[in-house]
């Protein structure tokens, strides 16, 4: 480990979900998950430079409004590594954003992960991986994902991870409607739909085999079959302008689109870079969309950039 580091640089994906199979709640609330996670390549890029105090600085592309306060999850990894490890010092971070905020694609999540592989660099805490993913878990069910990028297989509460081999790179239409849904709550509107339906939830769901077939065969034709998402009935319910941008993208020509993860983001799956300006171009026309960003995926998950 470098002695004496002044400033770490690390980036980390945003992602979305190309299935999410939700079960049973457990005693703490959080529902058993079987999700397909795909990190693309739109990052939370942090800087942390050593100081006394610990301190926030967010630059965005992206609209949206993150709390500066001890709610943000980057502060929240940062005091949490502080505790577990007895550090005394603290750093000034600067998040720099380029993931949709509160859109349902780990943004949030991204800046954890991000912030505790940077802190431990700086601070020379020298924890392991498998450690620092640990600790990223407590934050939130997506941050490990951010740490380990690419495509993965989420079980547990999401958090439970196994990578997932892919063939080639994968185009993405990511649209973005205006307006913001809270996770707990698209949650809870999905007990309460399985409930009304007389559903009881599976313990443990699975996830579709030919979903993991397709990403490793490269065939975009088989994964827009199996993009599935349990929540999105609960977004659509919620967020009256969803359902309007999948079945327009679909009309436009997408092979598929579907709500990522919690929402409102849509996830537009496309051939390639050609046809995502085309049917942005269409859903902007149709005012149903506030603003689109083209992605690929995987991304490889937090790395250090830089460091001095
Ligand atoms: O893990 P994260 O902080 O992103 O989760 C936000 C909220 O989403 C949780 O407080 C919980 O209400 C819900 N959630 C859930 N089951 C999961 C993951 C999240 O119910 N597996």
């Amino acid at each position: 480990m470098a002695p004496d580091l002044q400033r770490v640089v690390v980036r980390a994906p945003g992602k979305i979900n190309l299935s999410l199979g939700v079960g049973a709640v457990d005693d703490r609330g959080y529902h058993a998950l079987a999700t397909v996670f795909q990190a693309v390549d739109l990052y939370e890029t942090i800087s942390a430079t050593r100081a006394d105090e610990l301190s926030l600085e967010v630059t965005s592309e992206v609209p949206g409004e993150v709390p500066l306060d001890g709610t943000n999850l980057a502060l929240r990894a940062a005091e949490l590594l502080r505790e577990e490890c007895d550090v005394r010092e603290g750093a000034a971070l600067h998040i720099h954003k380029q993931v949709p905020i509160a859109g349902g694609m780990g943004g949030g999540s991204a800046d954890a992960a991000a912030v505790l592989v940077a802190l431990d660099r700086l601070w020379g805490l020298g924890l392991a991986g498998e450690r620092l993913r640990r600790l990223g878990a407590r934050l939130g069910a997506d941050v490990p994902f951010a740490m380990l990028g690419h495509t993965a297989l989420g079980r547990g509460n999401g958090a439970e991870l196994t990578t997932v081999l892919t063939h080639g790179e994968w185009t993405w239409l990511l649209a973005v409607p205006g307006g913001h849904l809270s996770t707990p709550e698209v949650f809870r509107r999905f007990d309460e739909i399985a409930a009304r339906g007389g559903r009881t939830p599976a313990e443990q769901p699975t996830v579709d085999e030919r979903q993991l077939q397709a990403l490793s065969s490269g065939n975009i034709e088989l994964l827009a079959d199996t993009l599935h998402n349990d929540l999105q009935v609960a977004a659509f319910a919620l967020h009256p302008g969803l359902e309007p941008v999948v079945e327009a993208a679909e009309q436009l020509g997408a092979p598929a689109a579907l709500v990522s993860g919690s929402g409102p983001t849509i996830a537009v799956l496309v051939e390639d870079e050609v046809q995502a300006r085309s049917i942005a171009a269409g859903l902007m026309r149709e005012s149903l969309v506030e603003s689109c960003l083209v992605a690929r995926g995987s991304a490889a998950g937090a790395s250090v950039l830089d460091e001095e």
